[in-house]
């Protein structure tokens, strides 16, 4: 029997993860919701994508990631997978995906999988999900798991702040990636985060540690891709590099074409197409004339 090739001799499996943190290599992780976006971050050589709910807030505009669904995730997630061939492709499960029984988790991880070609899933949660970990792991589901600030506890949180201030709390947040590891988890979003609690918890766990303002100790780091390239609105928390301005570039862009058509300097001859020499053009007579 003859086994597929991967995609790229290079490609990205979710062992490369344990591979990189035992060589003391990090890597690298954005999201993307669609074709160019997951193109561009994979060809730029970005290890994992991210198909975040995070999109609720950057390209949905919902203001949080509270009422993003599975069907967008997994339609985002397919046309990730056709622009990204060597990134390994994580979904997110969205709100309410994986709150009414394991068996409804299992069997929504399952259509990202199926349908939408993730590679792996994550989830939020510490403790509490332990029990659902096992089980995706047990059902061969990767799972990254998300503890920290976990946007979709916005409303009992009662708002986004860095999470295991207290010496009580970050020992409950190092309990939980524990936990999560002996649950199967291969990978876990430390977010928000202080840099002692998040470099502590990479020290302790054999998987690796995927930080978001979660300092640098962290086995991989993670951005949302919008926040990143400027393609946002409003103020930006503290961890994130803003590399570029996308949004100015497409506002220039946009005023510079709007007056090129005002002034009637677009479209030019080379921009729209003639006739054939050979045709000559009569305008048809209306039916007064004839
Ligand atoms: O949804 C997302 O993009 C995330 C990252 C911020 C880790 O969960």
């Amino acid at each position: 029997m003859a086994y597929l090739k991967p995609d790229k001799p290079e490609k990205v499996y979710v062992p490369a993860l344990r591979a990189a943190k035992e060589k003391g290599e990090k890597l690298t992780c954005l999201t993307a919701y669609d074709y160019p976006t997951a193109r561009i971050v994979d060809e730029a050589g970005v290890e994992i994508i991210l198909v975040g709910d995070s999109m609720g807030n950057v390209i949905h505009g919902y203001g949080n990631t509270i009422p993003v669904t599975l069907d967008e995730i997994c339609s985002a997630t397919k046309a990730v997978k056709r622009g990204a061939s060597r990134a390994l492709i994580v979904s997110d499960m969205p709100y309410g995906s994986f709150h009414t029984g394991d068996d409804d988790a299992v069997r929504n991880a399952l259509r990202l999988m199926k349908d939408g070609g993730a590679e792996a899933i994550k989830l939020e949660g510490g403790r509490n999900r332990v029990g659902l970990v096992k089980r995706l792991v047990d059902e061969e589901i990767p799972v990254m798991a998300h503890v920290g600030l976990t946007p979709q506890s916005v409303h009992k949180m009662g708002g986004y702040r860095v999470q295991g201030k207290t010496a009580e709390a970050a020992k409950t947040l190092i309990e939980d990636a524990k936990l999560l590891e002996e649950a199967g988890a291969f990978a876990i979003v430390l977010e928000l985060v202080p840099r002692e609690v998040a470099e502590m918890i990479t020290n302790e766990l054999t998987i690796s540690t995927v930080g978001i303002g979660a300092g640098a100790a962290c086995d991989v780091q993670v951005l949302v891709l919008h926040d990143l390239i400027g393609f946002t609105f409003g103020r930006q928390p503290r961890f994130v590099r803003q590399y570029a301005n996308v949004s100015d570039v497409i506002t220039k862009a946009i005023t510079q074409w709007m007056d090129d058509v005002r002034s009637g300097n677009y479209p030019s001859e080379a921009e729209s197409y003639g006739l054939p020499e050979d045709v000559k053009l009569t305008a048809p007579k209306t039916a007064k004339q004839s």
